[in-house]
């Protein structure tokens, strides 16, 4: 008899011993800083970030790892823009079609039949023959060109609307000269170039080559004065590995004069403030 009642002592106290330690690990693994804190730890700066996209986290902290330097609202934009991809990767068709903040690069592009709604031709005094914008961008090219004449200054619209099947062409021909890699840096693949929103517009001052536009008192006049009728300098110096595009002098894109003002104050491209202002609403 008393042996039994030992023997169940010991069971009973067997059956204590390991409830208690299932007790302890479970509340350890709980509290355990090396498991849940990291997780939230390294979501929680980027979370602040109003254009911060949850589905991307695992690219933001990959593209941090490789990118240390850059701060994370800098990384959040990037990685938003698409540029922890190469170019011409993951590309999505554009929203916004007929917007005048549509954003076309390299990796949101327009459907081969996309033609904008809208498309005026550009009047003559202004811009070769043949020249159309859509509605606004064209009523605020020709504002902006009177303007710089009143001071003396010619701004001439060299090409602006270009149609799939033109850049089609266009690219072709650079490609066949200088071969897929340099196109690349100053011509758009069909589809994904700009100049298929009617928004943008190549300048020059009627006299020098286009590609000497800098070299102008067009130029400067327009670096002053462009952000005041809409237009920004889309592909700047020293932005490349952002708009993908190696700097060109002569090409502006009609924003409106609110994010052209802005654009102008902040140094940033179009794509970043487009990736911070809009992505998120369609
Ligand atoms: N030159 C610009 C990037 C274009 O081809 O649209
Ligand atoms: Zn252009």
């Amino acid at each position: 008899m008393k042996k039994l009642k030992t023997k169940n002592l010991v069971i009973l106290f067997i059956i204590f011993l390991c409830i208690f330690f299932m007790i302890h690990i479970t509340t350890k693994t709980n509290k355990d800083p090396n498991k849940n804190d990291v997780v939230s730890m390294s979501k929680e700066p980027y979370k602040n970030i109003s254009y911060y996209n949850k589905e991307y986290q695992q690219r933001y902290e990959k593209y941090k790892t490789e990118n240390p330097d850059l701060s994370l609202k800098n990384i959040v934009t990037r990685v938003n823009i698409g540029l922890d991809h190469s170019f011409y990767t993951h590309t999505k068709k554009t929203p916004f079609l007929n917007k005048d903040y549509i954003l076309v690069n390299k990796y949101l592009y327009l459907d081969k039949q996309y033609v904008p709604a809208n498309l005026e031709s550009i009047s003559t005094q202004y811009s070769r023959s043949g020249m159309k914008l859509v509605h606004s961008a064209r009523e605020a090219f020709e504002n902006m060109a009177k303007a710089a004449l009143d001071d003396h200054i010619q701004i001439i619209a060299m090409s602006s609307y270009r149609g799939y099947d033109y850049q089609v062409n266009l690219y072709n021909r650079y490609v066949a000269s200088d071969g897929v890699e340099a196109a690349d840096t100053y011509s758009a693949r069909p589809g994904f170039s700009e100049h298929q929103t009617g928004l943008c517009v190549d300048i020059y001052d009627g006299v020098i080559d286009y590609t000497d536009f800098e070299k102008s008192k067009s130029f400067h006049w327009m670096e002053k004065n462009a952000h005041k009728y809409g237009f920004i300098l889309r592909y700047p110096k020293g932005k490349e590995h952002i708009t993908g595009y190696q700097y060109e002098s002569w090409h502006y894109r009609y924003v409106g004069e609110e994010i052209a003002s802005y654009i102008y104050k902040s140094h940033i491209t179009f794509d970043e403030y487009y990736v911070r202002n809009f992505e998120n609403q369609h």
